[in-house]
């Protein structure tokens, strides 16, 4: 065990199998199934029904289904694309690999969010797609970003790997824009320790998709590559975590509101402390529970809370880092991005917490707070 983990009492994060996991896992198994197989179909359907009948493929991890999406969109080489400043920088990194150019934009304060006021000062006639990154579980306010971008004719992609299964106005996140993204990485609401799962409701564009995701080869020809494709397929091991997972996914949004509100009603009042803001038409599942810090609250700074916090025995993660501070993407000071960069907190968000570890973490933290 490295000393970290050694010590460690409340973790960040924590996967929970409580269903038909391991059940499904050993039908893998033993079915001899275990690259494609029905898991993966049966996942697939999940998600289509889910979203309003959208078409579903499962692929090996949020990042490659944002390289699909690309892919199908035919992003080529110089063609820019935006993505928020604040949120993990996934769609940013994948541009760079197709020698694309991620143009950041800037997020709201309060919701940490891009909107359209922030994205339309960076267009210019090379944006070929626009990221939209539903951050922490919170939704962007989609109206306003689809019109913008449907007056330009820019596809939109919704980055929902941290956002599902939020709603907005009622509709499933992912499905708002063009193609949607999601990830079963281990920390996710639903896991299958990777993957994740692209949707669109453009068929052309999800045959292009399932055409890449699988070596450019069509089912039904072997060997025979159309264009050149990767391996972005999810295995019917994976996919059987993800099944049982689905299936007690109303369990799953319960827990998760359960310790959000714990956390809200200890944190609203907390003095040097601001909570992450969801708009009225947002249903958000938060996926990390997550405050701005006040320097003058915390002048040792927020790396030394996060220090102090570990100490403690609680694991708490620092917001994303700014794309300004990262030398390889050459990005220019943003002033709310860089600001939340330095000074959001995530807290220990799984839905197993209970009400006396949410009441220590609180705790702890209003006591390294110099009030
Ligand atoms: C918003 C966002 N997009 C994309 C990804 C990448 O997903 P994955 O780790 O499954 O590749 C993540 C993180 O895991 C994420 O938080």
């Amino acid at each position: 065990m490295t000393p970290l983990l050694a010590k460690l009492i409340i973790p960040w994060a924590r996967p929970d199998f409580w269903g038909k996991e391991h059940q499904y896992v050993v039908e893998a198994l033993e079915s001899t199934w275990i690259s494609g197989g029905p898991f993966v179909d049966q996942l697939e359907q999940s998600f289509s029904a889910l979203s309003g009948g959208e078409r579903a493929l499962a692929v090996s991890n949020g990042t490659t289904a944002i390289h699909l999406a690309y892919l199908a969109l035919d992003i080529k080489p110089g063609d820019e694309i935006v993505v928020p400043g604040f949120g993990f920088l996934a769609a940013a990194n994948v541009a760079l690999h197709m020698a694309a150019r991620p143009v950041f934009c800037e997020v709201d304060p309060e919701t940490w969010c891009m909107r359209a006021e922030d994205i339309a000062p960076v267009l210019t006639a090379r944006t070929k797609a626009i990221v939209v990154v539903h951050t922490y579980g919170n939704v962007c306010d989609m109206d306003p970003i689809l019109a913008l971008a449907s007056e330009r004719s820019i596809p939109v992609i919704e980055d929902a790997a941290e956002a599902f299964p939020s709603r907005y106005q009622g509709q499933l996140a992912g499905t708002l824009g063009t193609i949607g993204t999601f990830s079963f990485q281990a920390t996710k609401t639903v896991t299958t320790g990777e993957g994740g799962m692209v949707i669109t409701r453009d068929n052309d564009l999800c045959e292009r998709m399932m055409l890449y995701r699988s070596h450019g080869l069509r089912r039904k020809k072997h060997y025979w590559h159309e264009v050149p494709g990767l391996n972005c397929r999810l295995t019917n091991l994976q996919a059987a975590l993800g099944c049982a997972q689905m299936e007690k996914l109303d369990r799953i949004i319960a827990e998760r509101h359960r310790v959000y509100e714990a956390y809200a009603k200890r944190l609203a009042g907390m003095t040097g402390v601001t909570l992450q803001i969801f708009r009225a038409d947002v249903q958000p599942v938060v996926w990390a529970i997550a405050v701005r810090l006040d320097p003058e609250v915390f002048p040792q700074g927020r790396d030394n809370v996060l220090s102090q916090m570990l100490d403690l025995g609680i694991e708490t993660r620092p917001g994303f880092y700014s794309p300004s501070h990262i030398d390889y993407f050459n990005c220019q000071p943003l002033v709310t991005c860089d600001a939340l960069a330095a000074s959001v907190v995530s807290l220990p968000s799984y839905p197993t917490l209970n009400e006396q570890e949410i009441e220590h973490i609180c705790l702890q933290l209003k006591k390294l707070g110099h009030v």
